[in-house]
């Protein structure tokens, strides 16, 4: 009997990864995906406790599956509705009492038993799986096919690592995701062996804290991820290697030369920051100091002078003076980023940031947020025009907007639209950008196709 599934992510990549898996390993059950929720026999929402208006989302849209699953029932159709994800972890069984509309919760390291849980809720059951068990959920979710794989596109993330040991005192994850896990080197190289011969050509790495990787490697000790990407460089088909999300403290020396020796390596980096000012960092329990922060880019942009850099910004943490915020506002302004994430500090519960004294007020934290992300936005503007004129390789992933277009992405993840035949889908070729739109760039072919050689990767493709 076939059935209908669909996941809904919400949060960050990991997520987006999970989701994916969590359709893998449903797939032999007889679920194919659907795009449509009202189409959905099963319907997963994988969800994000990282800020709480992530968490407030998940009940708004249970108050809207509801009445979908109400409906269907009338129709004699039954819906399933599962809970997955790190609001799942965090308040399992809030979700059951808050939510009687939800069939089974089921935390981010126990996918794998998806199966198993839609068995107790067929017999009624409500069950609630959140314990971290032992064993480690990768050696249970199934693959995906290579079907699969390439319908998702030419690019995939690929987790290394789970979980954070960090305890910055805003955040959630060391609570939800647990203690780090890393994946040993082989079941990684396995994964993106696996994807190269379905004709992924770019893989990010993920991880909450992905450079403090230090999985097993093949001879017993562990590998750095500059080491796992020499390895992963390797893999004939990938051309692009990326990573995120990092932190300041595991940035180390072979990182950095990485960045400079193996061309495979994009030249961007994510590196939160959170705050330009020493008194909130170490409020924050960051462990890195403002001038750490600063000599660490300057060190990455000496290995790699190419390089962009995005960061996370938190603004309004408790305590935060003007003056601490000038210092962030500084510090954005001495960098030069491209691109950030920025929120206002939200209070989650358990965390001692939630605890602490001199909350600030939400129409200071607005007025913050809105104008870092001005200046931000204006730096992302001004690299984005510094790029007419240059010749970028571009990794052409899919039919462009217009007809005889065709859309990539630039080595900093910039999407570029070329007027280029879709044969070119599939390859890395140099583009001349030519103008700037809100979100893309737009660019020529700087070779005629039909003078270049044909990619191996292609050929892959099609077979
Ligand atoms: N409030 C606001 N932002 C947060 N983040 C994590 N926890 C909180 C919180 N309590 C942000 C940080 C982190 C990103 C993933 O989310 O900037 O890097
Ligand atoms: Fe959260 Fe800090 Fe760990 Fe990042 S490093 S996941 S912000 S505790």
């Amino acid at each position: 009997m076939t059935r209908k599934l669909h996941v809904k992510s919400y949060g960050c990549q990991m997520n987006v990864y999970d989701s994916l898996r969590m359709a893998d390993t449903l797939a032999p059950e007889g679920f194919t995906e659907t795009s449509d929720v009202n189409d959905a026999d099963l319907v997963v929402l994988n969800t994000c406790h990282i800020r709480e208006k992530a968490a407030e989302k998940v009940y708004s849209e249970l108050g809207r599956l509801r009445v979908m699953k109400d409906e269907a029932a009338l129709t004699g159709r039954k819906v399933t509705i599962a809970v997955a994800g790190c609001v799942a972890q965090a308040e399992g069984a809030e979700i059951m009492r808050r939510a009687p509309t939800v069939d089974l919760v089921v935390g981010p390291q126990s996918y794998h038993r998806l199966p198993a849980l839609l068995e107790q809720s067929a017999r009624g059951e409500r069950p609630v799986e959140t314990e971290f068990p032992v064993d480690d959920k990768f050696n249970h979710l199934k693959d995906p096919t290579r079907e699969a794989t390439r319908a998702r596109g030419l690019t995939a993330f690929l987790t290394i690592q789970e979980g954070c040991d960090k305890f910055c005192t805003f955040c959630v994850v060391p609570y939800t995701r647990g203690a780090e896990v890393s994946r040993p080197v082989a079941k990684i190289v396995e994964e993106a062996q696996r994807l190269a011969d379905a004709g992924i050509r770019e893989i990010t790495l993920i991880g909450q804290n992905v450079n403090g990787y230090h999985g097993e490697g093949p001879d017993g000790r562990s590998f750095t991820l500059a080491r796992l990407f020499e390895r992963l460089a390797k893999i004939p088909g990938i051309d692009r290697l990326r990573y995120t999300t990092s932190h300041p403290r595991d940035v180390d020396d072979s990182l950095i030369a990485a960045h400079r020796d193996l061309p495979e390596l994009m030249p961007q980096l994510h590196l939160p920051v959170q705050s330009g000012s020493d008194r909130i960092l170490d409020a924050m329990n960051r462990n890195h100091t403002r001038d750490d922060y600063l000599r660490i880019v300057e060190r990455m942009r000496k290995a790699q002078p190419k390089l962009a850099l995005t960061s996370d910004f938190i603004v309004g943490f408790p305590g935060e003076s003007d003056e601490d915020f000038r210092d962030t506002m500084r510090l954005i302004d001495e960098i030069g980023f491209c691109g950030s994430y920025s929120f206002k500090y939200s209070p989650r519960p358990g965390t001692p940031a939630a605890e602490m004294d001199d909350q600030i007020p939400e129409n200071v934290k607005t007025e913050r947020l809105l104008e870092l992300q001005t200046l931000v936005d204006g730096q992302l503007t001004a690299f984005n025009r510094g790029c007419i004129g240059q010749t970028l390789e571009v990794l052409f992933e899919k039919p462009g907007r217009f007809p005889g277009q065709i859309a990539g992405k630039s080595p900093w993840l910039q999407p570029v639209q070329v007027d280029a035949p879709p044969s070119l889908i599939g390859t890395v070729t140099k583009v001349t950008i030519t103008g700037t739109g809100t979100f893309s760039l737009f660019g020529k072919l700087s070779q005629n196709p039909e003078t270049m050689p044909r990619e191996t990767k292609l050929a892959a493709l099609e077979a």
